[in-house]
């Protein structure tokens, strides 16, 4: 047996594990102090009451002889892909095949997997600083990787690849730096692509938190995209569904790697939970969507509450606006993990370090605004007695 060694080229620790390890080692040896999580993106409100009903009806489906179901398609049901290019896709004016839609059980996976389309010599760009599971499955893969700079500098938007990626992810609304591109920033991205036959991963997690005009929400409204990019969405970040675990990925025919996803899946996934995509379902019913506006309204609004609030401590301070993440430089003195020890030892405040993203992620700490309000404000009156 020859094991992949390509894994001693990864950190020990998955960021968000190695910052959990680190929690839970202050809570052990603090058991009387709280902590203040707000670190991985993970959501705090409960799911609205439709999808809650819709969850038990499913579940009482499965409870009798006739309704009763097994294995569902591994691509998902069309009754829920197909609202998905009814609620998320028409309304902007692209017109998808249902074939192009597969069900996953969330992004998170979808974008480590889809990297087995691509033989291992393909070289790989992605933004530094970016979710770490795009750099962690490059590096599993063998793959080259050219790193994109995003700093205060270029005002984190990177600059084009200078040498030929033929793999490119690219997060917008961005995690963790909360960046957006506009309309022509983001044709020339697929304008390279087309150039260049590289294929662009787009992770549209964020989609739901762009509140600026001009932004696309889907990278199918640019001309030419739907020749080189898949497009990863999440019902987690905008339904709140990170424990529940539902997502699609769009994998258009025109990149010739439709019927390849298809076979992948059909051989390595047995198809998202029928309970979670019932779910799903319910997040486009009148009552559904009223529910999880309601709640990313709650967000906006925390993540707005947490960038003032830094900004008055002398904070400088990014992101926010169009994302639900806060991108914070770190006071001087301090890099990114020792500020991060720092909150947490003196504030019992969870954050993530920003080099865990990357690089040029140094000298940062990410705040995530899915936290509960109170732990929030709490936070950062806690962080007035640093300043
Ligand atoms: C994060 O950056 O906190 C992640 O988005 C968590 C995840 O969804 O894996």
């Amino acid at each position: 047996m020859n094991r992949n060694t390509n894994f001693d080229r990864l950190p020990d620790r998955y960021l968000f594990k190695e910052i959990a390890v680190r929690a839970a080692a202050y809570t052990k040896q603090h058991p009387e102090h709280q902590l203040l999580r707000m670190g991985v993106g993970d959501v705090s409100l409960p799911l609205p009451g439709v999808i809650i009903d819709a969850m038990h009806q499913a579940v009482d489906e499965l409870a009798h002889a006739e309704t009763f179901r097994g294995y569902g398609p591994e691509e998902g049901y069309e009754w829920l892909r197909q609202a998905v290019i009814d609620n998320e896709y028409t309304p902007r004016g692209i017109d998808l095949d249902i074939e192009e839609v597969f069900i996953s059980e969330g992004a998170g996976s979808d974008l480590g997997n889809l990297s087995e389309l691509f033989l291992s010599h393909n070289t790989v760009a992605i933004l530094d600083p970016s979710y770490p599971a795009y750099m962690d499955s490059s590096m599993m893969a063998g793959r080259e990787v050219i790193s994109l700079p995003c700093t205060i500098a270029n005002g984190f938007i990177p600059e084009l690849p200078k040498q030929k990626a033929d793999i490119i992810y690219l997060c917008l609304p961005n995690n963790p730096t909360g960046t957006v591109l506009n309309r022509a920033e983001l044709q020339r991205w697929v304008d390279y692509a087309n150039v260049n036959k590289s294929i662009i991963i787009f992770d549209a997690a964020y989609e739901a938190y762009i509140s600026e005009e001009d932004v696309p929400h889907s990278i199918y409204e640019l001309e030419g995209a739907k020749q080189v990019a898949i497009e990863v969405r999440s019902f987690s970040k905008s339904a709140g569904f990170t424990a529940v675990r539902c997502g699609y990925t769009i994998v258009p025919k025109q990149t010739g790697l439709q019927a390849m996803w298809m076979r992948r899946q059909c051989t390595k996934y047995n198809g998202t939970s029928y309970v979670a995509q019932r779910a799903a379902l319910a997040t486009y019913t009148p009552e559904g969507k009223q529910g999880i506006e309601a709640n990313l309204m709650y967000y906006k609004q925390t993540a707005q509450m947490i960038a003032d609030g830094l900004r008055a401590l002398g904070y400088d301070v990014f992101g926010g606006k169009n994302a639900p993440y806060i991108w914070c430089r770190v006071p001087q003195g301090y890099d990114s993990w020792s500020f991060f020890d720092h909150l947490l030892h003196t504030c019992q405040i969870v954050c993530t370090p920003g080099v865990g993203f990357g690089d040029a992620g140094q000298g940062f700490v990410r705040f995530s605004a899915f936290s509960n309000r109170k732990e929030v404000e709490e936070a950062l009156k806690r962080m007035k007695t640093l300043a």
